[in-house]
């Protein structure tokens, strides 16, 4: 665990700046859009189209018109992709970069588990397989989670695999019994309160801005617990010039980027799955057009169902219609 303060504009060095520029060429001769999570590495946002959380990459993939989407982030990103746009190849620069959260569940396991909670809706976080996602009744991510638990007609939720995630959407709706899986994220579990604190002493007029998928206890001593873009969203608008952000390293770069006339300090750990992005893969990626992602036949429908449901309450203009939409879509009359 790293506390730091990043005040530091990023400069690309010489040979980045060629890496980017050779990329930039081979997007347009290729027809190829880049999109990238907060977590990449700065340089990799030099060639990035879209940057953004997991929410916005989802709806920005299902949107994109080009042959190629290369999908700078985890897997299961861009395996959500791959659903979400059958019509372009969705490639990955390094296959290995994966997510140790999603691995901590099976389709298979889930499917078992299940079986004792007959009345439950199942909510997925989208740091699952594909598979997972078929199994369960609907997606969430870490910046729509609790709208949707709230809107479902069902009273017990099996949450799955982030178990701090249940824990920050339990917390805010004591109507819903929530039943979590007990899956964490290795590099938000590690990230202590007792750290924070100690920023807080060291910089008083900080507002600390945590990620759901850090620990309760965590989570307790945050003014604001929020998705990687709802990160952004606080820090451009709340009249505070100085952060303590706690989540993955990468963020404050994305943060000083965006913001940089404010400051940001970070208790973090790295994510070195989303490292495994660099320019020269993605540049490879491009010149041999792979790694491509394929999302197994036998699990496309049921995944489609759990994105479609979710994106169909996001649309909702309010928690009556989200809740209204919820009904419907499980078929639950509204007497
Ligand atoms: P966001 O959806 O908030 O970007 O989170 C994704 C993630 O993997 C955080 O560890
Ligand atoms: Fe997965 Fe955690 Fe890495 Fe996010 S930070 S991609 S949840 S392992």
């Amino acid at each position: 665990m790293w506390y730091h303060l990043y005040d530091v504009a990023f400069t690309p060095t010489e040979h980045q700046q060629e890496l980017i520029n050779r990329i930039n060429a081979l997007k347009k001769e290729k027809d190829a859009i880049v999109l990238c999570h907060n977590y990449q590495r700065p340089e990799v946002y030099e060639v990035a189209d879209y940057i953004g959380d997991s929410l916005a990459l989802c709806q920005e993939a299902a949107g994109i018109n080009a042959r190629l989407i290369v999908f700078s982030g985890v897997y299961f990103m861009a395996e959500s992709a791959a659903l979400l746009n059958p019509h372009s190849t969705v490639l990955v620069p390094d296959r290995q970069a994966g997510c140790a959260l999603s691995d901590m569940i099976t389709a298979k396991a889930l499917h078992e588990w299940k079986k004792d909670y007959p009345d439950a809706a199942v909510v997925c976080y989208v740091n699952s397989t594909a598979a997972v996602k078929a199994e369960s009744d609907i997606c969430c991510t870490s910046r729509n989670a609790v709208d949707i638990a709230r809107a479902l007609p069902h009273k017990q939720l099996l949450f799955v695999p982030d178990k701090n995630l249940a824990a920050f959407v339990a917390k805010q709706l004591p109507e819903k019994e929530i039943i979590p899986w007990q899956g964490y994220c290795p590099i938000h579990e590690r990230l202590s309160p007792e750290y924070l604190l100690k920023a807080k002493e060291m910089h008083p007029n900080a507002e600390i801005i945590a990620h759901p998928e850090c620990t309760p206890e965590v989570q307790a001593v945050a003014d604001h617990v929020v998705s990687t873009s709802g990160m952004m969203k606080v820090a451009r608008e709340s009249s505070a010039t100085e952060f303590i952000c706690t989540t993955e390293c990468g963020m404050i770069q994305r943060l000083k980027k965006e913001l940089p006339h404010k400051s940001f300090f970070t208790v973090c750990s790295v994510c070195f799955d989303m490292k495994k992005n660099t320019l020269e893969k993605i540049l490879s990626s491009l010149e041999n057009e792979e790694f491509v992602v394929e999302v197994p036949e036998e699990v496309r429908p049921g995944a489609q169902l759990a994105f479609d449901r979710m994106f169909d309450l996001m649309a909702a203009t309010d928690d009556e219609d989200r809740a209204r939409r919820a009904r419907k879509s499980f078929g639950v009359s509204s007497e």
